[in-house]
């Protein structure tokens, strides 16, 4: 499906026209992938539109930076008040989910692999995005494979860091698992063990314990993960970071995805396997069902997650 097309985009401290938010075919990240992004959230909520941990994203956005030193000219009290901005110029009250991107990148200046010389910029599109692996795969489960491309290494281009370079190795994986008739693809990690999805966090239930992977095997530290980890505390339930074996993973009693874009999916089956029943287990209903309404600040003690325009 096409992007829905919005009035204007932030381009570098001002709003343009959705048309006019174009870039010269030099730019340096376009030849390099030299980009860091964000993707967040808006939800349409009983008191307006609220932004789901917005600050938290343009600190992460702030930490992608850093690891790659890029010396980004906004701070991320601009970048939230920049977001807010863009959102309501676009009137998307409306609209029950939202997607934001922000990006910034090195623009056109030099040719040659540093970076450092050509200027930074930075842009943040907002438009209606429904949920990015189906109302079906959120409802019923999605079905999953094991990429034969490994997750990238964390002393080649960090997994940490949410670079537009690093997403080559996500397309690589999702393509393939598209393309051989399933819904989204797991990594493996270097080390051997599950990573993630290309734009997801990997959890498991086994014998009433959520587990996911720890930090340094797990990839993108997500928002999303770090949020069903502390609803799944709140809630009761224990919650263990620890490396998952590939096997691990086959014998689950439940599976999921967490991220931004896909929310939390339920994982039906795994290289072929059913996961537990083959249904959304009772816990990941739970978590998924908390979750949308924290989204949706209906939970007083996630409010402050929520950041309204
Ligand atoms: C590779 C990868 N892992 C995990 C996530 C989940 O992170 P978050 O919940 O912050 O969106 C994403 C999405 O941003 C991602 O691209």
């Amino acid at each position: 499906m096409p992007i829905q097309e919005t009035e204007t985009i932030w381009m570098d401290g001002e709003l343009v026209p959705w048309k006019d938010a174009n870039v010269h075919v030099l730019t340096h990240t376009l030849h390099y992938g030299t980009g860091i992004f964000e993707g967040i959230r808006g939800y349409k909520t009983k008191s307006g539109t609220s932004i789901f941990r917005l600050t938290d994203h343009m600190r992460r956005l702030h930490r992608s930076a850093k690891v790659v030193m890029m010396d980004l000219p906004y701070s991320v009290e601009q970048l939230v008040e920049a977001t807010k901005e863009t959102v309501r110029s676009n009137n998307l009250g409306e609209y029950p989910l939202l997607y934001i991107r922000p990006l910034a990148y090195y623009g056109y200046q030099e040719m040659g692999l540093n970076p450092l010389t050509s200027p930074v910029r930075v842009s943040i599109a907002a438009f209606p995005w429904g949920t990015y692996l189906g109302e079906e795969g959120v409802a019923s489960g999605i079905r999953v494979k094991t990429s034969s491309w490994q997750r990238i290494d964390m002393n080649a281009l960090p997994p940490q860091a949410k670079t537009s370079a690093g997403y080559l190795n996500s397309v690589l994986a999702k393509m393939e698992v598209l393309k051989a008739g399933y819904d989204e693809a797991l990594f493996i990690n270097p080390q051997g063990t599950v990573a993630e999805g290309p734009g997801e966090n990997f959890f498991i239930v086994r014998d009433g314990v959520l587990i996911t992977p720890s930090k340094v095997t797990a990839g993108l530290e997500g928002i999303t993960r770090e949020s069903v980890m502390t609803i799944a505390h709140d809630l009761g339930y224990e919650v263990r970071e620890e490396a998952i074996a590939r096997a691990d993973a086959y014998l689950a009693d439940e599976a999921f995805f967490t991220g931004t874009a896909a929310e939390l999916t339920p994982i039906r089956e795994i290289d072929d396997r059913v996961v537990g029943t083959g249904e959304p287990g009772a816990m990941t209903k739970k978590l998924q069902e908390t979750f949308f309404a924290a989204a949706r600040a209906e939970i007083e003690t996630y409010r402050e997650w929520c950041e309204f325009v």
